[in-house]
Parts: structure tokens; sequence; C-alpha cells
């Protein structure tokens, strides 16, 4: 089989993925008609030749911008159902999706909403497809901790409702400025309820905030992580205990963390023994879901097959799955 196809047919596991990031600029032109919100573009183009950026914040702001199109529970379902399409297209069999609730909040959409809308359509996928996903919620870390500590506690009741779903807590929203300290407190607390725990660090932040995150907020898996690779002491840590990094090409390349895709670290990083896994994070903006990343590094990086076996296996192992699942799943 030629690479293409060979990426297309390996099942794969998603573990970084925002689904905020997955709305395309047609379903969102869609939503702002229909829920009368104005748009500072006019026209689908004019939307997705904005996505061009120059850093984290760049995109920030457009991303929530985009997300005040979202309303109502059936918007919240036609975006995560339009993403499970996308990826179950790529023979993506499980997504642990990050969602973002102090952003539709802060509009004053009820939580209630939010959870309804997208663990609607994953229970639709899971027993029409098969299809495996788990929820983490994710603070904004621009935003206080006691904003954070306020959304953990309107969230909570509705813990029994989405059992089935809510496995995660994560830590999204511009890293510099706002290290893992700053969620000591909040991080703490979910690990006492018994929630997983992931957050970003090392993606335009220092490796010193991978070390915190690991150390201060006990987070089982970084999000992105890329510069841990400037501590080789974080390196060796993080090779011995395998602590997974959801590592993002294309977003990578897109928020100009690197500037060409043949100076990806990827490649280094799994030859140093990291647990190293591809993820799409935002893919309505940066370009590509699954198979679009792994074909990126694997051409730009010249990846052998057992090399993009290793990396689609190590996103199942890395996953918040039971053990029986993972083996069931790939
Ligand atoms: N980094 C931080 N926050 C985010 C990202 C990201 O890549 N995507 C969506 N929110
Ligand atoms: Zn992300």
């Amino acid at each position: 089989a030629d690479l293409k196809s060979f990426i297309e047919d390996m099942p794969k596991a998603e573990l970084h993925l925002h689904i905020e990031g997955t709305l395309e600029p047609e379903l969102l032109f869609a939503l702002a008609q229909r829920n009368n919100v104005k748009l500072a573009y006019d026209s689908v183009d004019a939307l997705r030749a904005a996505y061009d950026f120059s850093d984290l914040q760049s995109f920030l702001d457009l991303y929530y911008a985009g997300a005040a199109v979202l309303q109502t529970e059936q918007d919240f379902y036609e975006m995560t159902a339009a993403y499970i399409a996308r990826s179950r297209a790529d023979n993506v069999r499980h997504s642990e999706i990050f969602f973002d609730p102090q952003t539709h909040t802060e509009r004053g959409i009820g939580i209630d909403v939010v959870f309804a809308g997208i663990a609607r359509a994953l229970r639709e996928a899971r027993d029409t497809h098969g299809f495996s996903s788990g929820m983490i919620m994710s603070f904004l870390r621009h935003l206080s901790e006691d904003d954070a500590f306020a959304t953990l506690e309107a969230a909570l009741p509705l813990r029994e409702t989405y059992s089935d779903l809510w496995i995660g807590i994560g830590l999204d929203s511009a890293e510099r400025g706002n290290p893992p300290e700053k969620f000591a407190r909040v991080f703490a607390r979910c690990r006492e309820l018994g929630f997983h725990l992931v957050a970003h660090a090392g993606e335009e932040g220092p490796p010193q905030y991978v070390v915190d995150a690991l150390d201060v907020l006990h987070v089982e898996r970084i999000d992105h992580g890329v510069r841990s690779e400037e501590d080789p002491a974080l390196m060796q840590r993080l090779a011995q205990q395998r602590t997974p990094l959801t590592v993002c090409p294309l977003s990578n390349l897109k928020l100009c963390v690197v500037d060409d895709m043949r100076k990806h670290n990827l490649a280094r990083l799994l030859h140093a023994g990291l647990a190293v896994t591809v993820n799409s994070d935002d893919p309505a903006y940066f370009g590509g879901y699954m198979n679009a990343n792994f074909l990126a590094v694997a051409e730009a990086l010249r990846l052998s097959r057992t090399e993009l076996v290793m990396l689609a296996r190590n996103g199942f192992e890395a996953s918040f799955l039971p053990a029986a699942e993972k083996q069931r799943l790939l």
C-alpha cells in the first residue's frame, strides 16, 4: 500500500482534541445565521483566509470569537456529530475530547447545555457505530483559579448523569504567564474526586511548566510538551515514566511552534523513548484531522511504517481506556 493508504488503514485513538476547534467555517456560518450572531467576516472564504496565525494567542482570539455561535444543545450536538463523522472516516476508534465550559458560561450558556449536546452525539456514535470516547472538562488558564473552582462546582451535579463519558480534567488556553501552579488547588480537588488529569504544557511555555504540571498538578499526560526537549533531565524522566505527550504536528506548524515541519522534534522524542502520540488539536483551524497529521509528519520526517504503527499504538496505550478495551480497539 502507498503511504497514504497505510495511514488511513491504521486504527487510531485521538487524545488531544478541542471540540470547539472542530467547528468548520461552513457550520460556523450556518449557526451564526440560525442564532442571529453577527460575525466579523462576511463569507466562509474570508473567515478561512483569516486562519493565518503568528502564535497561540492570535489563534485563541479567533477560536473564542468563533465559539460565540454555539448557543443551544442542538448546536453542540451538531458540532460534535460532525467531528465524529470526520474521525470515523479517518479510522479513529476512540477519542478523548476537551471542552471548555467557561467559553460558553461566560456568554450565559448553561453548563448543562454544553454537556448535554456533546454527550448526545458521543452516545449516539457509541450506540450506532461503536465509536468510543471520553470527555475531559478543561479550565481556561487565562482566567482565575476561583473561576475554575466555580466551573467545577457548577459541573459536579452533572457527574452522575455523564458518568459514562466524563473521565477527566484538563488545562488549556494561553500558556505563557499562566503556570501550572496557578491551578494547584483546583487540580488537587479534582484529583481527590478521582478524575484523570492532563494539562497543556511546553507548547509555548518553558520545560519548567512540564515539570510543574507533573509535580504540582500530578497530571498523567502532557498535552503538547514538545519543549521538554530543552531539558535533558526532564527528557530522561518522561522516557523512564513513559509519560505520554499528546503532540499535534499541524497545530505546531500553524501556531509557529515550529517554522518547518521538517524541523519538528516528534521523531527525536519518539527515538528518545517517550510515549509520543499524534493528534489534531483544533482541526478546523489547523488544516487537518488525524490522517492529515500523520501524513504530514510521515512525509516531512520520513517516518518508517514501524514508527507510524508505534505512534498509532501509543495513542491507545496512553488513553484512559481500561486495558481490555485498548486491546479490543487496536
Ligand atoms: N493550546 C492551548 N489552548 C488551546 C489550544 C492549544 O493548542 N487549542 C485550543 N485551546
Ligand atoms: Zn490543545
